[in-house]
């Protein structure tokens, strides 16, 4: 018998209304908008703005694009995966409310935190569910809304960021198709140049956390950017290797939007030209678990049954990974 691969057979996405420039930025920090343009490719961020709006509104409207696009009943979903490090509380998990808000009454779900790495945690986790011959659909999440963690003050952060969430969904097939190989990494001894101090068991809120601007978004650019860019390249181009993925027949990188150099990098590195790279960092910035699955809700139309995509991430933990994955339909 031909052995059971997952199939990304539908994708789904959304970005919150608000749109918030580099030129606002300039308002209310000390940066410009040529700055953030060299130095990161991001021209504007999207925003989900209001009271009690968690990611889970995100990806919700994610999810229910989705199940309209494919026509599938959300009672046919056996589980839902959610890569978050925003979620709307420490528990219950995000993608148990999502299952709930969708009318995915017979499935389960639960929350991944892998940070930018973790669609990609998640996308091979939902495969092997599928692989395993015992579950037919699987909805794999990929959101963020990184302006709740996010210090408005502090340039070095803010200027990165944006909130959005992406999904698609996961079925078997015995064709050539669907996610077809993988290496993921972390690395614990990234937590000094990557992190969020407070709000987790080792420093629970208090108002000494607070005040001490502990719950926001901790990074140390420049050392995260050196990791970032040979790590990222370096699993891409093993992964590539070992299935024999050439400039030639490589269809798309989808790598993560963290910055624009660092995507320019890897793609240089596998020996991809810009017109097979997906981007879409000027228009959202760093959507961190969100990036990729977005991409693939933005170039969507573009994809062919057969096309070879190499996606790649980096991010807090540290984690990274590369995987290969065959384009299953026709769009
Ligand atoms: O997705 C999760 C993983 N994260 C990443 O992959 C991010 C990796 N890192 C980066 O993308 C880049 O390091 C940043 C975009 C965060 C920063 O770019 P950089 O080229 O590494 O800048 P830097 O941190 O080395 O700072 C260069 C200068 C500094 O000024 P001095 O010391 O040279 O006078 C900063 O203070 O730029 C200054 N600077 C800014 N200037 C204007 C830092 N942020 C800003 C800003 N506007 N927003």
């Amino acid at each position: 018998m031909n052995k059971i691969r997952a199939a990304i057979t539908g994708v789904g996405g959304y970005v919150p209304d608000y749109i918030l420039t580099n030129k606002e930025l300039e308002t209310m920090v000390e940066t410009s908008d040529e700055w953030i343009t060299s130095r990161t490719g991001i021209k504007e961020r999207r925003i989900l703005k209001g009271e009690n709006q968690g990611v889970s509104v995100m990806a919700v409207e994610a999810v229910k694009r989705l199940l309209a696009k494919t026509k599938v009943d959300p009672k046919e979903i056996d589980l839902i995966i959610f890569a978050t490090v925003t979620a709307d509380m420490t528990f219950p998990a995000s993608a148990n409310i999502v299952a709930t808000a969708v009318g995915a009454t017979n499935s389960f779900s639960y929350d991944m935190g892998a940070a930018c790495s973790g669609f990609l945690y998640a996308l091979t986790t939902g495969a092997s569910f599928i692989e395993s011959g015992r579950y037919k659909k699987v909805i794999v999440i990929g959101g963020d809304k990184m302006s709740s963690i996010l210090d408005y003050t502090d340039r070095t952060t803010c200027i990165i960021f944006g909130d959005g969430a992406g999904c698609v969904l996961l079925e078997p097939t015995t064709e050539e198709v669907g996610v077809i190989d993988y290496i993921l990494k972390s690395d614990g001894s990234g937590e000094a140049y990557l992190h969020q101090k407070a709000g987790g068991s080792r420093i629970p809120a208090s108002i000494d956390s607070v005040s001490n601007k502990q719950h926001y978004v901790y990074q140390e650019g420049s050392a995260v950017y050196k990791f970032a860019v040979t790590n990222m390249a370096d699993v891409a181009a093993q992964v590539a290797e070992r299935n024999s993925l050439t400039k030639e027949n490589i269809s798309w990188l989808v790598p993560h939007q963290a910055n624009k150099r660092i995507i320019d990098a890897t793609a240089s590195r596998v020996g991809i030209s810009e017109d097979h790279v997906m981007m879409n960092i000027e228009r959202y910035g760093n959507t961190t678990a969100g990036t990729i699955p977005l991409l693939l809700w933005d170039y969507e139309k573009k994809l062919k049954k057969g096309d070879n995509l190499l996606m790649a991430a980096f991010g807090g933990g540290f984690t990274w990974g590369a995987v290969y994955v065959k384009w299953a339909y026709d769009s």
